[in-house]
């Protein structure tokens, strides 16, 4: 077991996912994509003919569900993988992210994974930095140009990034917030190596 965490924080396109898992590689430790448990239990919710402001059943299968985040994402056994950044899942995510008691199932595996590690966990989102790992030993909250970002979600509609940005600051439940602690990085003009490297070497500084 071991608790050691890096919590990234960051709006759509900010290149936490890709940042996330280059330092969890290069520090050896695990990863976990947050928004992807989100997409999962949209996906489900959507295969169940469920309206994703049905806000009591959404929490339910939340709750109830069997759910592995790794290099494939399974759901009540099926590989979802494929299936996460469908477009009808880009819509009801907001939706679905927005759920307290989906929050709260979410959260709940969060910490779970990261205590059940080897080494330590590079965890991303919109909530790890503010709610769900708020003692992390180092928080890192990723941003760039709207333009830019617009410009990384290349097969997303920029109109759809907008919009779960707006969802996604403006919800009640765990907003995406810059944490106070949080270490900044504008990736706008910078290489992913540039922004990785600069991660890891905090997080060298730390232990
Ligand atoms: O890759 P991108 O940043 O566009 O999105 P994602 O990380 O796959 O997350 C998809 C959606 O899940 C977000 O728009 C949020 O609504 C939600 N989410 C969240 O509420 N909390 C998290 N920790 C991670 C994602």
């Amino acid at each position: 077991m071991n608790d050691r965490v890096i919590a990234i924080d960051g709006p759509a396109g900010s290149g936490k996912s890709t940042v996330a898992r280059r330092v969890a590689e290069a520090l050896g430790w695990s990863y976990l994509d947050t928004g992807a448990m989100y997409r999962a239990v949209t996906v489900r919710v959507l295969a169940l003919g469920l309206d994703a402001g049905d806000a009591a059943s959404v929490a339910r299968v939340a709750a109830s569900c069997v759910l592995g985040v790794g290099e494939r994402v399974v759901i009540d056994g099926e590989d979802v993988t494929d299936r996460l950044r469908d477009d009808d899942v880009n819509r009801a995510v907001s939706a679905v992210a927005a759920n307290p008691g989906v929050r709260s199932a979410m959260v709940e595996r969060q910490r779970a994974f990261a205590r059940h590690q080897d080494h330590g966990t590079v965890v991303e989102g919109r909530d790890i930095t503010t709610v769900v790992f708020p003692r992390a030993e180092l928080k890192v909250y990723l941003t760039a140009s709207d333009e830019e970002r617009a410009r990384r979600r290349g097969d997303e509609d920029p109109s759809s990034v907008a919009r779960r940005d707006a969802a996604d600051r403006g919800r009640t439940a765990s907003p995406l917030r810059q944490d106070a602690d949080a270490r900044v990085i504008d990736t706008t003009d910078r290489t992913v190596e540039d922004v990785v490297e600069e991660v890891v070497t905090w997080a060298k500084t730390l232990s």
